[in-house]
């Protein structure tokens, strides 16, 4: 299968290039295609015609689209209805990537995939018109929304917090809670649903549930970090843009494609960091 992959170079991007190293894929990142304009999107799949397209390009510094809100719509909101609507004008289907921060955060259970979104930040709105547009354009495609997305690489709260973990003792907010979700799982599980053919709107984040400081605590344990951690409350810590305080993800799809429990994640992260 030929896949197009876009913003190849973040976190997930890079996790999808080494899972289909030797297949026939044409990694891109902003460089290569600006997804956030129509017609070289239009131009770049016509001459690709790829079989697939999948769009890991994102604008995703949270606290930053509060106040670059016209940068964090074109990239999140237009760039995806641009390759929906190119995708659609050749059949081709189309695989995107959302969040958990379109929900509220207001659930006393995991969110699924029919529960009503209602973000609470400019990152949030633009990601839910990101995939509105994506499913009003092309309706063969994949909505996969994840969350707390980290890698070995990259810009993240597990290698932030490490790294101020080496230094001393850190304090980490223990009311907000989501699923911390390691990048190589998340590629993985993206894998096996792009065979299905079982178009729709998926849940693909770390099993189970945690906050940021008991992510934090199993970091610093598989890591090897000694320095103490201090839970402390959102308001100690705040921030431009609002989160979601309860944001963890489970699916009722069908198919369940379900990955490893965070925590297995976490190993996995640290394995690969002493590698
Ligand atoms: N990170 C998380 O915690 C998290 C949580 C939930 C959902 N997600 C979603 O998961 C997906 C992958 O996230 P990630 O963490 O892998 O993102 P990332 O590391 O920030 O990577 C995004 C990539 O997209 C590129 N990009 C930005 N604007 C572009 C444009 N106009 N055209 C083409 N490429 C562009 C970026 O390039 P530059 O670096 O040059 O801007 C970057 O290489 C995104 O849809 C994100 O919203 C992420």
């Amino acid at each position: 299968m030929k896949i197009l992959l876009l913003g190849a170079n973040g976190q997930l991007g890079r996790a999808l290039q080494h899972l289909w190293a030797g297949s026939e894929v044409t990694a891109w990142d902003m460089a290569e295609l600006d997804i956030t304009h129509l017609e070289p999107v239009r131009k770049a799949i016509n001459q690709l015609q790829p079989h697939m397209v999948v769009n890991a390009a994102a604008y995703t510094r949270v606290d930053d689209a509060e106040t670059d809100i016209e940068a964090a719509f074109r990239v999140n909101a237009r760039g995806p209805r641009n390759l929906a609507l190119a995708t659609a004008e050749r059949g081709i289907p189309l695989l995107h990537v959302s969040t958990d921060y379109v929900f509220d955060g207001k659930a006393t259970r995991p969110y699924h995939e029919f529960d009503r979104p209602n973000p609470l930040s400019v990152y949030g709105r633009s990601k839910l018109a990101g995939e509105e547009a994506v499913r009003v354009g092309n309706p063969n495609h994949f909505i996969v929304r994840t969350a707390w997305l980290y890698h070995t690489f990259g810009k993240n709260f597990a290698l932030t917090i490490c790294g101020l973990g080496r230094k001393g003792e850190v304090q980490v907010v223990n009311d907000q809670f989501g699923s911390p979700t390691y990048a190589p799982h998340l590629a993985q599980a993206i894998n096996r649903l792009l065979e299905t053919k079982a178009y729709g709107t998926y849940h693909m984040a770390g099993g189970g549930g945690t906050s940021w400081y008991e992510f934090t605590c199993q970091l610093f344990k598989m890591v090897g970090i000694q320095s103490t951690v201090t839970p402390v409350n959102t308001t100690q810590f705040p921030r431009p843009a609002q989160r979601p305080s309860y944001a963890v993800l489970t699916t009722l799809q069908d198919p369940r494609i379900l990955l490893p429990p965070w925590e297995q994640g976490v190993q996995a992260f640290a394995k690969e960091r002493q590698g």
